[in-house]
């Protein structure tokens, strides 16, 4: 399987294989991600980081990742410091690090603005999150996470919970688990319910989504809990976020209604959605998770890139 000098924009460009592929490449990355083994498999590699909205996981992952392959990075974390603040365009900055870099990766608060950059650039543009619109990477690590802790994805019972209009991980995510044959089940306010296309989606695999607005009965059946914030910073009224801030969380009292191995997954940063006594329970998997874009991370950039492993 070939995917030198690919783009990662969306979970929609890859095939089952392909992810199934990815996956298994990121599982051969583990130890070198933690640090057990070492190499310099992109030692030759410049990978630009563009991030144009906040990130702590994504940048510093990817980051990482690059400096785990023996590789080196450049840009920024803030678009204040940059000719941005001067009028410069997006398609200008492209160019520019297309020109400096071997790879970019772009988080950028608009839709549609990571494939945009792909146009203006010869070298392969990675989407960090493009507004309401696509996390690839992000989709990967929480597939890599399911298979790590079931050791299957098809058949599992995921209850993604919260803001399902705004959150871009869970429409990339409900894409790939119907992809899978997940069984999915969307747990929402009325108001931040998942978009009918994502929904329509499922339903060309096969997948029959239930949407409901009741997170006890969700929690009881489901194997996999992926929960999400409400993404204030997306909501056109602030009215409208005050009405639903809060509306659902996780607890230990919840999660005694549930089955004894369920993991609770959530893409991080929470706010208020699960109560840090979860932390401490065998069904938080939050951290780990957001370790497990390290090693996804590793894999996609050496296969992008030509590192041979
Ligand atoms: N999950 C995620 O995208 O986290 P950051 O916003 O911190 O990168």
């Amino acid at each position: 399987m070939n995917f030198k000098n690919r783009d990662i924009i969306s979970i929609k460009d890859f095939s089952k294989e392909e992810i199934e592929y990815i996956l298994d490449y990121a599982k051969r990355m583990v130890p070198y991600a933690n640090g057990e083994k070492h190499t310099t498999l992109l030692s030759q590699h410049i990978m630009a980081a563009l991030f144009f909205e906040p990130s702590t996981r994504t940048r510093l992952s990817f980051e990482i990742a690059m400096h785990r392959l023996g590789g080196n990075v450049i840009g920024f974390a803030d678009p204040s410091g940059t000719s941005q603040k001067k009028g410069e365009s997006l398609a200008d900055t492209i160019r520019m690090a297309d020109s400096y870099s071997d790879a970019i990766v772009i988080r950028h608060p608009h839709e549609g603005a990571a494939r945009l950059a792909a146009e203006f650039s010869e070298v392969p543009v990675l989407n960090a999150g493009d507004g309401a619109g696509q996390h690839p990477t992000q989709c990967l690590l929480d597939l890599f996470t399911i298979l790590t802790e079931k050791k299957k994805i098809k058949g599992n019972k995921v209850a993604l919970v919260g803001d399902l209009k705004y959150g871009r991980t869970v429409h990339s995510l409900a894409y790939a688990l119907s992809l899978f044959k997940a069984d999915l089940t969307f747990v929402s306010p009325e108001t931040l319910k998942m978009p009918k296309e994502v929904i329509n989606e499922c339903k060309e695999f096969g997948v029959e989504p239930v949407s409901t607005s009741n997170l006890e009965k969700a929690v009881k059946e489901a194997d996999v809990l992926y929960v999400t914030r409400i993404q204030k910073e997306r909501f056109p009224d602030p009215e409208e976020y005050n009405r639903v801030v809060g509306s659902y969380k996780i607890n230990i009292e919840l999660l005694k209604e549930a089955k004894k191995d369920i993991i609770v997954m959530h893409p991080l940063p929470r706010v208020t959605e699960i109560d840090p006594e979860v932390d401490k329970t065998p069904h938080a998997i939050y951290f780990k998770q957001a370790f497990n874009g390290v090693p996804v991370r590793m894999a996609l950039l050496n296969l992008i890139l030509g590192g041979k492993l």
